[in-house]
């Protein structure tokens, strides 16, 4: 809503443009001649002179158009807090015309319209559905418009950010964990370790880290830091290294690095600890959301099971 002075000034300056410019077109027509003649003004410049006619009349009725047409268009569209006689149909009610309300409208009609295909890729079996190029391709527009921004269009990531093709999962790729991924989101928790290891055992433990993916590395300084793992990685990293999918924490033994196999990434992990978000996508998809995961787990389900 508009105050009181916004109103005001909204209404002066487009009723006073429009009937000003009536006004305009009245006064310039007033004592015009009907009839052509060949009678000038009696203005002359440098030898050519002026015909005293009349406007021509279909560009009178053009201006005069545009002023009816204003009026109608303010009418249906509304201006100031006046909300316009258009309407558009959104959750089942009639609500007056604005650009957000017709968005409403178009994104409905396509949800009701789509409904019956989504209900049957929903009842087809991830498994299954990659299979059918079509679902395959509305699963992979899905993705680019919602999960590219992150995951880069062609779902190889980036740091921080995993490789949703090379079937190596942080959390597991079987279609339902897949599921549970994307419509819960998942959040990454590597705790900093650099002050309980110190400098020197956070430079051991680096090279212990880069030994397990048969990295170039410092034996010696690996083995220093070997116990220190099976103290405190070892929960989560698991004895060997290979990661739990249980809790996202990843196989450090496979050389494919969320955040990087550098020593210098790794010490950087190490010391301030890594918290990857993925986010809950069972609001952000709004409408069909059931239906889009299902297609988007299909797609991403493809990406690594062709
Ligand atoms: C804001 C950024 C962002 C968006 C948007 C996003 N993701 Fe993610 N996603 C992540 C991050 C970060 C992780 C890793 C989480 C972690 O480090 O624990 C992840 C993890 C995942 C995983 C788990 C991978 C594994 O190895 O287990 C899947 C599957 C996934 N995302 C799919 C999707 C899909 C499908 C969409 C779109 C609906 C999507 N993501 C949108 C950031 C995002
Ligand atoms: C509480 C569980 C937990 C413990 C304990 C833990 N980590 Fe992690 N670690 C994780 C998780 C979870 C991630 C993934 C973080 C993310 O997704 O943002 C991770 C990520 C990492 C990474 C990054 C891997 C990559 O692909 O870039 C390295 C390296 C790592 N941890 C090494 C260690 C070492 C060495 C220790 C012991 C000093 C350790 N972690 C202890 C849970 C743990």
């Amino acid at each position: 809503m508009l105050g009181t002075f916004w109103q005001v000034w909204i209404t002066l300056i487009t009723l006073g443009s429009i009937i000003g410019c009536a006004v305009l077109i009245m006064y310039s027509s007033r004592g015009m001649r009907k009839e052509e003649t060949d009678q000038t003004t009696g203005h002359d410049y440098d030898g050519i002179q002026e015909y005293d006619n009349p406007l021509p009349r279909w560009w009178v009725f053009m201006f005069w158009g545009t002023i009816v047409f204003g009026f109608i268009y303010l009418g249906a569209y509304g201006f100031g807090n006046f909300n316009g006689l258009f309407t558009v149909t959104v959750d089942g009610e009639e609500v007056t015309w604005t650009s957000t309300n017709q968005w409403k409208a178009e994104v409905q009609a396509f949800d009701q319209e789509i409904a019956p295909l989504y209900a049957k890729y929903s009842a087809t079996p991830v498994a299954d559905l990659i299979h059918d190029e079509e679902a395959l391709q509305s699963g992979q527009r899905l993705f680019k418009s919602n999960c590219s921004v992150c995951h880069g269009s062609n779902a190889k990531g980036a740091q921080g950010f995993p490789n949703l093709t090379d079937n190596d999962w942080l959390y597991g790729g079987a279609p339902d964990t897949i599921k549970q991924t994307i419509t819960h989101g998942r959040q990454g928790a590597m705790p900093a370790w650099g002050a309980v290891m110190g400098e020197e055992g956070t430079a051991n433990m680096v090279q212990y880290v880069r030994s397990l993916s048969g990295l170039k590395h410092d034996a010696a300084a690996a083995e220093a830091a070997a116990p220190q793992f099976q103290q405190i990685c070892m929960a989560c990293h698991g004895p060997d290294g290979k990661g739990n999918q249980a809790v996202g924490a990843p196989n450090l033994t496979d050389d494919i690095w969320l955040y990087g196999g550098s020593s210098k990434q790794i010490e950087f992990t190490l010391k301030n600890g890594r918290n990857g978000k993925m986010p809950a996508h069972a609001e952000i998809l709004g409408t069909n959301a059931d239906a889009k995961i299902h297609l988007l787990t299909a797609y991403v389900y493809s990406l690594s099971n062709k």
